[in-house]
């Protein structure tokens, strides 16, 4: 009998409170449609990676695609346990320098359920095909997708599934996407040192979510089901960058804004309490469904993620260009961005009845590539299971 287990999970943007949320303040964010899908299956063993192995492909799209076989025993991991009956030895590993980062996330999931659930492939080698739609560095939560989903699909495939317990499966799944959730969060902070668990809980449960006091909470909300925003992003960086760069980058921005707030002690007070508010503001405007009101305050929101740094000059020309042309709002999403990083990141524009497609123009020619996304939509999904016979 082989297996194939198939599981996908969504990017996410943040709407507001990116970086005072790191200070205990609100922050609102929604899953997007743009999913990250992880194919786990079994190879056959001669295949190159050959029996044990784990073989991972990852595609991004349309920027990226590498592949890379890894084995227990490789360079500097898991060494004096890593022969497995000599396979190992042979270090049948391709360095890509960079690339061999970009896979972290993937690599940390299996060493993680490893460790915690005891999974492993005494039954023979293992695939794993990931595909994505979300762009790198941008803020959108690649990295928590694809915790989330290749997680999800490990499990499902190794028999630790979502909805596998016996009893009332509404409550079985409840469980389960909870502990995927928090396994997704683990690998990411294990990898990055420092993660929110906004982006993974948006990759797990769809929907938006709301954090405050630190804690998530699942929302629905009138005004933020189904709506059409366009995400501009500047030097989406090919995956074979290196993913740990961009969590890197992250991290980096964060302490940036913390040393500010050390030197700007009284006025980031005021500037966090002013986030406080318009996010909770932004809160009431989308229950009334009221989108000028929505804008003005993405406007707001932008205005003081500038004041405390993290707006560099590209991002902050994509965001007066969209305003200029009429959008009702356009701010930094996520982390944002250094201008000695290259300005790497993304703006998110709520564009008005009209002006959409000038919009886009005017940032592509900034040298945006620009992504119209929905808000809302579906969690982790486990798209297909498939037990077959060889
Ligand atoms: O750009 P992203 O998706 O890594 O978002 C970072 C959001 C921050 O608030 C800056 C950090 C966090 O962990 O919440």
């Amino acid at each position: 009998m082989k297996r194939r287990v198939r599981a996908s999970a969504p990017a996410k943007v943040i709407l507001f409170g990116e970086h005072f949320v790191v200070f205990g303040k609100r922050a609102l964010a929604t899953a997007v449609n743009r999913r990250l899908v992880v194919e786990v299956s079994e190879k056959d063993g001669n295949g190159r990676s050959g029996k044990g192995g784990y073989h991972i492909k990852i595609e991004n799209i349309p920027t990226f695609g590498l592949e890379v076989d890894l084995f227990r025993g490789e360079k500097g991991e898991k060494g004096e346990e890593g022969e497995e009956g000599g396979r190992g030895e042979a270090l049948p590993y391709k360095d890509y320098g960079e690339a061999t980062k970009a896979i972290a996330y993937v690599k940390e999931s299996i060493k993680y359920l490893e460790e915690s659930y005891g999974i492993n492939r005494e039954g023979g080698g293992v695939e794993i095909e990931i595909k994505s739609e979300i762009p790198l560095s941008a803020g959108l939560g690649s990295s928590a997708a694809t915790c989330v989903a290749t997680v999800a699909a490990l499990k499902e495939f190794f028999g630790w599934g979502v909805g596998g317990g016996e009893g009332d499966l509404e409550a079985d799944l409840e469980t389960d996407l909870e502990a995927v959730r928090e396994d997704a969060h683990r690998v990411e902070l294990a990898v990055q040192g420092a993660a929110s668990p906004v982006d993974t809980a948006i990759s797990t449960y769809g929907g938006s979510v709301l954090v405050e006091q630190g804690e998530v909470k699942r929302l629905r909300l009138a005004g933020l089901t189904g709506l059409n925003l366009l995400v501009g992003c500047v030097g989406c960086l090919p995956l074979s960058r290196g993913t740990s760069d961009f969590g890197l980058k992250t991290k980096k921005i964060v302490e940036q804004v913390k040393a500010r707030k050390e030197t700007f002690k009284r006025i980031f007070d005021s500037l966090l309490e002013a986030s406080e508010e318009t996010t909770a503001e932004a809160v009431a405007a989308l229950r009334e469904r009221n989108f000028v009101r929505l804008g003005a305050l993405m406007n707001i929101n932008h205005g003081l993620l500038d004041a405390i740094g993290v707006v560099p000059r590209r991002l902050s020309e994509l965001a007066k260009v969209s305003q200029e042309l009429g959008a009702l709002g356009a701010k930094v999403t996520g982390a944002g961005g250094l201008d000695e990083m290259g300005g790497v990141g993304s703006v998110l524009v709520l564009p008005g009845a009209v002006g959409r497609g000038k919009i886009k123009t005017a940032m592509e020619i900034a040298g945006a590539l620009v992504l119209d996304v929905k808000t809302g939509g579906e969690g982790l999904k486990i798209e297909e299971k498939f037990d077959y016979n060889s």
